[in-house]
Formats: C-alpha cells, structure tokens, sequence
C-alpha cells in the first residue's frame, strides 16, 4: 500500500527529515508492505491546494504549518501564531504535549481530518533589505505572511502591509521586489536560498513556526487495527526526532548563513524587543474576538506555566 504524504519545504528541514524518518520506519517495521511516499518542496502540492486534496483522498497525510488552519475553519489555531506567546520550546510543548493540543487535534474530525500530533520547526525571525529591530523599520513595508489573520494583524500593528503568499512562491516574489520582506525560521530562510535575495536577517524570534501532522480520516479509520498502530507508532516516533533535531537543524543553518558572509545578521536589544512587544499587543485582542477569551486564557496559562 503507497501512503503519500506531501509537505512544501526543503528536504534538510526538521519537517523533511522527519518526514523521511516516517518513511523508513514504517518501510523496515512493514517488511516493505507499507510504504510511504514524500512528496517535498510542494511538488505535489502547495498551499493553495493541499487541504483540500487531502480531504479529497488525493494525499493520505499532510504536515502544514498550524498557521494555515484558520483559513479552513479552525482559528482556534492561530493561538500559535500569537507574538511572543512563547519564549521557549518547552512552553510550546506545555501546550502541544497537554490537553489544550488534544483539544485543538480532536475538532479537525468536523472537517474529515485526523490530527496526529505536533512537529516544530522552531522560532521566525524577520528579514527584509535592512535591519527590523524596531516598530518604525517596518512602516510601509510588504511583509509575505503565510495565510493566518493572526500573522496579518501582526504586521499591520507594525505598520506593514501583510501579502499573503504561498510558501512555494516566496522566494521569487521576494526576488521581484512584490514583497519587501518576511518572517521565518533560519532553517526555511536558508534552504530556500532567501539569503540571496534579502540582505538583513534581524532575530527578533517573535513567533514560533510549528505543524500539525493531519491524516484523511477515509484512509485512516479504513485501515486494518495493525496498520493503524504501526503508522501511528512510526509517526510518533518521527515526531519525537523532528523535535530533538530541529533546535540544531536551525543552528546550523545560521552558521551556514554566517559563513555565506550573504546576509547582514541583527539582534535587536531589550529595548527594541520590549517596543515590539507592546506594538503588537492589540493582535491579541482580535484573536480573543474571534475565538473567546477563553482560549486565550489557557493558551497563556499552558504557555507560561513553567
Ligand atoms: C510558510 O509558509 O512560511 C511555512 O508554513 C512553510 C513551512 O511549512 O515551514
């Protein structure tokens, strides 16, 4: 049985090493009887399409950002896109590992979907033709934002205009000039060879990039007990790995950046992080609009607990 699964980044990712991790567990625990095919780099699909194939059985599993699943009718999902929500990885975990994740997995059943669990990449940070330390660096800017009202409103509390894009579409349109700048982790920003067409990286790590790995609810629920564990098994296991690797998957792709000598590297002082901080502030009023307080209030009592 061939079992695809189709995700839009590079291969030397947390996500695409995770996603070939799946592959080879699942091909030497089956004997070869299952095998899982990657699709990577949107070949099959990106992310205009990809919800929507999987819902129509076209793909078996999916590993998009948990930034591109308000648009399909969950925003509830956008708590992840919240600014400065998180200040580590742990505090992302008290919310993926605990039951406010089960909670946020187990309403994708309304849309046919199966939630697995939860893969990082790791915190975004800002890049564009000079340094963006600060609110007043970003006032007219174009920011390329992935498609979540969380992210939007971010860039407009800066005084930038967000540009929804896809991600396969990113790195030209960053080279045309259509977008000024964007937000992402060093391992995307690196990969996709974003280095050659913007000149400042400033590492605000503001916002934290994570997946949500989501099965079509058809293929899995018709799949033979055994199957079903072992896919599962595998998967939860590919996971734990993307998580341990990610941390260093980014780091060294920092380290390639510095070596390339391509692009200015900032970090913005206490101060300009503080200014930024309260800039955005008001996105979280919005989202507490949309979705109730109450989602906001565990999500920040998950978040800081530690
Ligand atoms: C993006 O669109 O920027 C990210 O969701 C891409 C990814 O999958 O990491």
């Amino acid at each position: 049985m061939i079992i695809r699964l189709s995700h839009v980044v590079a291969e030397d990712t947390p996500k695409g090493l995770a996603a070939r991790r799946f592959q080879a567990l699942v091909q030497s625990r089956s004997g070869g009887r299952l095998e899982v095919v990657v699709f990577a780099g949107a070949r099959l699909y990106g992310d205009h399409d990809e919800m929507q194939a999987l819902q129509l059985g076209a793909v078996e599993i999916l590993a998009p950002s948990l930034s591109k699943f308000g648009r399909i009718g969950f925003p509830e999902f956008e708590l992840f896109d919240l600014p400065y929500l998180f200040s580590d990885a742990a505090s992302v975990r008290r919310i993926t590992q605990g039951p406010l994740g089960q909670r946020l997995l187990q309403r994708l059943q309304r849309q046919q979907l199966v939630g697995l669990g939860y893969l990082d990449n790791g915190f975004k940070h800002m890049s564009g033709n000079h340094p963006l330390l600060q609110p007043e660096h970003f006032v007219g800017m174009r920011m390329r934002v992935q498609a979540s009202t969380v992210i939007a409103a971010q860039m407009r509390a800066l005084g930038a205009r967000p540009v929804t894009l896809a991600f396969s579409e990113t790195r030209r349109a960053l080279a045309l000039g259509v977008v000024d700048g964007t937000e992402n982790p060093v391992s995307n920003f690196w990969t996709q060879r974003m280095h050659e067409v913007q000149s400042d990286l400033s590492l605000s790590q503001h916002g934290y990039l994570g997946y949500a790995l989501v099965a079509n609810q058809r293929f899995w629920l018709g799949l033979p007990q055994d199957d079903r564990d072992l896919l599962r098994d595998a998967l939860g296991e590919a996971m734990v790995f993307g998580n341990q690797i990610s941390d260093t998957q980014n780091d060294k792709a920092l380290a390639a950046l510095r070596d390339s000598a391509s692009t200015r590297i900032h970090v913005p002082d206490a101060a300009q992080v503080a200014r930024m901080r309260r800039t955005v502030q008001p996105v979280y009023d919005g989202l507490a609009k949309r979705i109730g307080e109450g989602w906001l209030r565990d999500a920040r009592n998950a978040a800081q607990a530690g």
